[in-house]
């Protein structure tokens, strides 16, 4: 332990995982993620269910994550925490906590967003991952976000591109719910992917300008698709599972790559880096790293646990804002709406 190291407890709770992790200076000591299966039920997050269960894991993450860094809480250097965006009832459970045990403990408060999070994910300090050079596009796909940023240094991000509709990971976990998988269906579609052909059945790619995108066409046209299949063939979905899943996913990462070509081509940039839960499909895994070969890219694809919604990505944004001495006051809130 050097006397110049920075202890900081993080905390995520912008959407319905709650997690708690411990930094010391660009390293994870401990992520603590704590998944709220109550929503699968419903077949899809439920806002209020959503702030209640963080309000009982939020203490035992907590807890857990100091435990696991075997870190005092007396140790700790300064508290950061997701400020938005998010759903409101979950971001005041962790906004409110945050605040609190700063002001209990007199150390600094650092408000992060969530977005740049997922993007400065790729610079916790760990041997799986290597770290992107500057200026790098990234591309954050998830339940709730699709968007492609020109990344020009830490804090310097403008966002170049967006969905005008559904985030991708709607786009995978609606049409599943149309296929009668379970919630969340992303995961799904990209296993059932593996064993079917991406070219037995077509969809469209819908049109979105520029370097946006519109997800909400393609979940429509599958549904008009299995209904008129269903009609001919009530076992139409159980028979062409796998076949309907590639095709599906072949048209999304199709999307996917055109608009990144896209973005390459307009800024020049090749340097390419991926964060958000749906980075974890194998397909869009995959083009990416083929992209090096066709495109001359370098892609950058985080360790699985950085991608999905966790709070050492907010840890390291807390640390290169503690840097700067970029704190907050007392005073801050919740921002569901946080842009970049
Ligand atoms: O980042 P995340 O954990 O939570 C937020 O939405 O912020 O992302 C969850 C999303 C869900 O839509 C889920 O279906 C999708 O990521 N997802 C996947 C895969 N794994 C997770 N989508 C496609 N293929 C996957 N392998
Ligand atoms: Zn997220």
């Amino acid at each position: 332990m050097n006397s110049k190291d920075i202890y900081i407890l993080a905390i995520e709770s912008s959407c319905d995982d709650t997690s708690a992790a411990i930094l010391c200076n660009d390293k994870v000591l401990s992520n603590v993620v704590a998944n709220q299966e109550i929503h699968t039920q419903y077949g899809g997050v439920v806002p209020e269910l959503a702030s209640r269960a963080h309000q009982q894991n939020i203490v035992p993450v907590v807890h857990q994550a100091l435990a696991k860094a075997n870190i005092d809480k007396k140790q700790l250097n300064a508290i950061a925490f997701t400020q938005g965006p998010g759903l409101m009832g979950s971001l005041l459970v962790g906004t409110s906590f945050a605040k609190a045990f700063a002001q209990s403990l007199d150390i600094p408060l650092l408000a992060i967003n969530h977005m740049q999070a997922h993007i400065l994910a790729h610079f916790i300090d760990d041997d799986d991952q290597k770290k992107p050079s500057f200026p790098f596009l990234a591309m954050t796909i998830s339940g709730g976000h699709t968007q492609i940023v020109k990344v020009s240094s830490y804090f310097d991000m403008e966002v170049i591109g967006e969905t005008m509709d559904d985030a991708i990971g709607e786009a995978f976990d609606k049409s599943a719910k149309i296929l009668g998988l379970p919630y969340p269906g992303g995961p799904l579609i990209d296993k059932y992917a593996a064993l079917g052909n991406p070219k037995a059945f077509q969809f469209p790619k819908p049109k979105a300008p520029e370097l946006n995108f519109s997800f909400s066409g393609l979940k429509t046209a599958v549904l008009y698709f299995i209904q008129k299949n269903l009609q001919e063939n009530p076992n139409f979905i159980q028979e062409h599972l796998n076949d309907i899943c590639a095709s599906l996913q072949y048209t999304i990462v199709g999307i996917v790559i055109d608009k990144l070509k896209k973005a390459s081509k307009n800024t020049g940039i090749k340097h390419i880096a991926i964060g958000g839960g749906v980075s974890a499909n194998s397909g869009i895994r995959k083009a990416l790293i083929d992209g090096e070969q066709k495109f001359g890219w370098k892609t950058y694809i985080p360790k699985f646990e950085y991608t999905t919604d966790n709070a050492a990505m907010i840890g390291i944004v807390g640390y290169l804002k503690y840097l700067e001495k970029d704190f907050s006051n007392e005073k801050t809130t919740a921002n569901a709406r946080f842009k970049l």
